[in-house]
Parts: C-alpha cells; structure tokens; sequence
C-alpha cells in the first residue's frame, strides 16, 4: 500500500512523540511491504517562529493532499501572551476546520498491564472500554467571540451555538460506531441551561428511530463527569459537544492512568487527522520523559482507521503491550517494581519487541 503521510511536530514533546509515531510507520511499511512517504511540517509555535503564522498555507496544502495526518502538539509558553486566534492552539483549530473534521474520536481503554496505576480501585476501574464521540467544529470554539470595554469595564463572550444538521452528523457516527460495539450511546449536555443543548437532546434523540437497536441515554455534563469517575464501565460511547468532550476525555484518561495514554483520530471531509489527546507539557521538554503511548496508538488507529490496516495494527498494539508486560514505564505511569525509563529507551524497546512479534506470529500466529 503507498501513501503519503503529513507529520505535524509542533511544540514542547510534541517533536519527540511524533519521532515515535514516525518510528512505528517506518517499521510498519519495512516489515509489511508498504509504500509511507512521510513529510514534515511546521505548525503551531514552530510555525509562528518560522512562518509568521500558527498554520502556513503550505501546512494546509500539504494535509489537503495527504492520506493522513499525525500531529504532536502545540502550545508553549513562549507563545501565550498572544491573543485568541493568533496562538499556536489556533492552527490547530484552523486545520481542523480547514479539513471539515467534524468528528474527534477519543478510545481510552484500560491496557490490562497499567491496571494497578489507575487512581480508581480495582472493582470500581473494572474493565474501563470506552469511546468518547467529540464533535470537533463546532461549539464555542468556533462560535462569535470578541472583548470590548464600555463604560471603562471590559467584557468578554464566547458563544456556543449548534445547528441541527452539526448535531445529526456527529450523532450518525456516534450511533453507527455504537451498532459495531455493545450498542449503547451516552449523549452529554447541560440541557436544563442551555438552548443549545436542548436542541442537541432533541436532535440526538429523533435521530435514534433511525438505529433502533442502539440503546440512547441523555446525561447531564455534571453529572457525566460524577459518573465517570465513580462507574466508567456504565459508558460505551459517549457522544458530546466540542467543549464538554474536551474535558470529559481529559478526565476519563486520568482513570486509565495517564493522559499520555490517550490516542485521537479525527474524521470528516477530507484527509484523517491522529493525534494524541495530550498537550505540549512544557515542563518535560527536554527530560526524555514524556510518554509516547498516546502517540503510538494514534498510529495503530491510523493503520486501522485510516488506511483498514487491521494486521499491522494489531502488531502494533501487541508489541506495545509486550514492552508494558516486562514492565517497562516512563515516569508519568511508574509503578513500585517495575522499570522507569526515558520515552526513547521504551520506543526503542518497542522497536526491538516489533521484531520479537513478527517472529512470534510467524511461529505461532497473532496474540501475545
Ligand atoms: P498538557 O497535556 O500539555 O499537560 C498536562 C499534564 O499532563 C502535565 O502535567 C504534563 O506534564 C502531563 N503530560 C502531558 N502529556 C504527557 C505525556 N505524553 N507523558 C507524560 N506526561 C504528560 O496540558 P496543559 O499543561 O494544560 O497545556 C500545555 C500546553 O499544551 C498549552 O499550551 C496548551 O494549550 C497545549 N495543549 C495542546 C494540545 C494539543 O496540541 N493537542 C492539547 C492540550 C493542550
Ligand atoms: C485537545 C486540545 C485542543 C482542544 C486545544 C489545544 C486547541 O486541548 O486536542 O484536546 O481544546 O481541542
Ligand atoms: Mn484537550
């Protein structure tokens, strides 16, 4: 198979991460006999630093041709003092709209070997298999904003505004993802308050005569968050706004363990973007610290969802959890008794254990 991969470093870990991710794809296309054509380019600070801009045209030139898209990460404090929209975390936004990705796909699933990290006790944790549904255009990200000063007070306002055809999209995937799993869609708001979530409970709910089999509960956005840390297991996918996405699958990955555990991909009109959930984490730039599971994983969704890549997935997915088993751990996810490595001593380890799955496979077949 041949095709042609954006890779977005950005900022922070970002770059180290995406090494990983890029890792992965080289020995994927080596062992499986693929064609990855991997380019480079700049966004978000690096992008302003070089370029002027958190997203140069080139950038987006560049992502509109591809197959698909890895970033790392943006942000950094280099960049904050700069307002809304000329910030590195706008040129994320920007290409996430300038590719009409309308759907961000967030799976935190409890990888068995990490169960004893998690901050939730072992009956509570269960087996934690979840994915959250973000609608990723719309919301208040993307509603009128401004900042004006009258009377010498300042005012500030975001608006969060939904229409019906944004909410039927998100929720047709949402529903449609659910019919290929236990069948059961968890929609988020806060319709007791806004005019905007009533109309999103009213859109999501007509919308399930068309997927009778899929059973639908509504949940409030405060209650949601109560209930993930107290029963997560009750949640199969969880479909919700922009916002309330954002911040529920930031929770949700602390249960698992780590919020570098967490891949993304993101769907829509044009070239899939992956991504992990994570950010810059300014403070581990430069301490070799920084978790690349969420990274590796975006890469298996990308084989798997992007390119239906099942095999190569699969490898990689089993290799990584041959590294957790012998009991590698960067330090975000250390554990008493186990060892705590640098991210590029457990990328190479993952490297080397790529090898051990193929030949393992070769003799026995799949399955670690
Ligand atoms: P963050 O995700 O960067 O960090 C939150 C916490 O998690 C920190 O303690 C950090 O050290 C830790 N962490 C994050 N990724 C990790 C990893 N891979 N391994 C181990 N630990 C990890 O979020 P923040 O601190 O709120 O934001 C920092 C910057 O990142 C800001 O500029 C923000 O706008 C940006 N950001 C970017 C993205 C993105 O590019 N997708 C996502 C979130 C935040
Ligand atoms: C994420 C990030 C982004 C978001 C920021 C950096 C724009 O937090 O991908 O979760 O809010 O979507
Ligand atoms: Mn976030």
């Amino acid at each position: 198979m041949k095709k042609t991969i954006v890779l977005l470093p950005g900022d922070g870990i970002g770059p180290e991460v995406t090494r990983a991710a890029a890792l992965v794809l080289r020995e994927c296309a080596h062992e499986f006999g693929h064609e990855f054509d991997l380019h480079d380019f700049p966004i978000g600070g690096a992008a302003i630093d070089v370029a002027g801009t958190p997203l140069p045209n080139e950038t987006l030139d560049a992502c509109r041709k591809a197959d698909a898209i890895f970033l790392g990460a943006v942000g950094g404090a280099k960049w904050d003092a700069l307002p809304v929209g000329q910030r590195p975390e706008s040129g994320l936004l920007a290409l996430r709209k300038g590719l009409g990705l309308y759907v961000n796909l967030r799976p935190v699933k409890l990888l068995d070997p990490l169960r004893g990290i998690s901050p939730l006790r072992p009956e509570r944790l269960g087996n934690v298999d979840m994915e959250i549904v973000r609608e990723l255009m719309g919301g208040m990200y993307f509603g009128e904003r401004g900042i004006k000063t009258e009377n010498g007070v300042e005012r500030a306002w975001d608006t969060e505004s939904y229409s019906t055809p944004e909410i039927e999209r998100i929720a047709t995937f949402a529903y449609a993802r659910a019919e290929n799993r236990s069948r059961r869609v968890c929609s988020v708001d806060k319709a007791n308050v806004l005019a905007s979530s009533q109309l999103w409970r009213r859109t999501v709910s007509a919308l399930g005569s068309v997927y009778p089999e899929v059973k639908l509960e509504h949940m409030y956005v405060d209650n949601a968050a109560m209930q993930l840390t107290l029963r997560p297991t009750q949640f199969d996918i969880m479909l919700t706004s922009n916002m309330f996405g954002d911040i529920l699958s930031d929770a949700a990955a602390a249960l698992v363990g780590s919020i570098g555990l967490i891949p993304s991909a993101s769907f829509g009109s044009q070239a899939p973007l992956f991504e992990p959930i994570h950010g810059s984490a300014p403070s581990l730039v430069g301490t070799d610290a920084a978790n690349p599971i969420g990274s590796i994983l975006s890469t298996a969704m990308m084989l798997r969802d992007g390119f239906g890549l099942s095999l190569e997935a699969d490898w990689v997915e089993q290799s990584l959890q041959r590294v957790l088993l012998q009991g590698f751990r960067t330090p975000d996810i250390a554990e008493p008794g186990r060892k705590t490595v640098a991210g590029s001593l457990f990328v190479e380890t993952l490297r080397e254990e790529m090898q051990r799955t193929l030949e393992h496979a070769e003799r026995y077949g799949w399955g670690v």
